[in-house]
């Protein structure tokens, strides 16, 4: 099955009188269990890009189908519905509320969803015993390393259980071997079914992911299987 279907996306940016063409017609199609990496120079669109293929963006041209299904048309409402139950986030700066402890915050999608407090809390605590921070439940994001930040926005990510994880570039505020860590528990995760998409200026990252599409000023350059595919092996620390 195709989870991601894009045909001739166009982005334009409108401030004031300037206009920016960020995509200029990329049509790109990912399958179910797909595990991709999105590269390219800075600028070159792959956020833009993103935030389009999470429904946090609309293209201004262009269609988009979701798991065979026309998002472009749906409402503000629908897109967030759509978002909530079938899009995981993962950003580059963790996003977390730093007034939460581990356990509120991945809770958050949960009772957005409309899950009872005892439904989320035991969903939240199951994902982040999976992502290995069953013992810092109560803590604060401030005080976690910043490999545990991120494994709890993963976690938070996978609370609500997404067919789609998008992670732009998740690993680049952390150190080499940690990443490694993240990129491992990512594909796990594919192996589990969810298609991966990340954003990486990393080779080294990119090359834990099966497929490299390229993005060059708003196109895509090339899209082609990954020959080099690595596995990540040890467990989180
Ligand atoms: N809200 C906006 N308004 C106007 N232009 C924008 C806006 N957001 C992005 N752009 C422009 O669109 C282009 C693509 O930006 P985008 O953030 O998608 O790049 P990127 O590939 O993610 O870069 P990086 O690797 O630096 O994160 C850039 O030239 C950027 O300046
Ligand atoms: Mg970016």
């Amino acid at each position: 099955m195709t989870v991601v279907a894009l045909e001739g996306v166009r982005k334009v940016y409108r401030s004031g009188a300037v206009e920016f063409e960020a995509l200029k017609g990329i049509s790109l199609q990912i399958r179910q269990g797909e595990m991709v990496a999105l590269m390219g120079p800075s600028g070159s669109g792959k956020t833009t890009l993103m935030q389009i293929i999470g429904l946090l963006d609309r293209p201004t041209e262009g269609r988009y189908l979701l798991a065979g299904r026309d998002v472009t048309t749906l409402t503000e409402n629908e897109r967030a519905e759509v978002r909530n139950q079938e899009i995981g986030f993962v950003f580059q700066a963790f996003h977390l509320l730093p007034r939460l402890n581990v356990l509120e915050n991945v809770e958050v999608p949960l009772t957005y969803a409309g899950y009872s407090p005892k439904e989320r809390r035991e969903r939240a605590i199951e994902v982040l015993q999976k992502v290995g921070l069953g013992n810092k439940l109560k803590n604060l994001p401030s005080q976690l390393s910043g490999g545990q930040k991120q494994r709890v926005a993963i976690a938070r990510a996978l609370a609500m259980r997404p067919s789609l994880l998008l992670a732009d570039e998740p690993t680049g505020n952390l150190d080499s071997k940690t990443a490694v860590e993240v990129m491992q528990l990512f594909q796990e995760l594919n192996e589990e079914g969810t298609c991966v998409v990340i954003v990486t200026h990393e080779p080294d990252i990119a090359d834990y992911t099966e497929r490299i599409v390229r993005i060059r000023d708003g196109q895509v350059e090339s899209d082609a299987p990954n020959p080099h595919r690595k596995r990540a092996v040890g467990g989180p620390a």
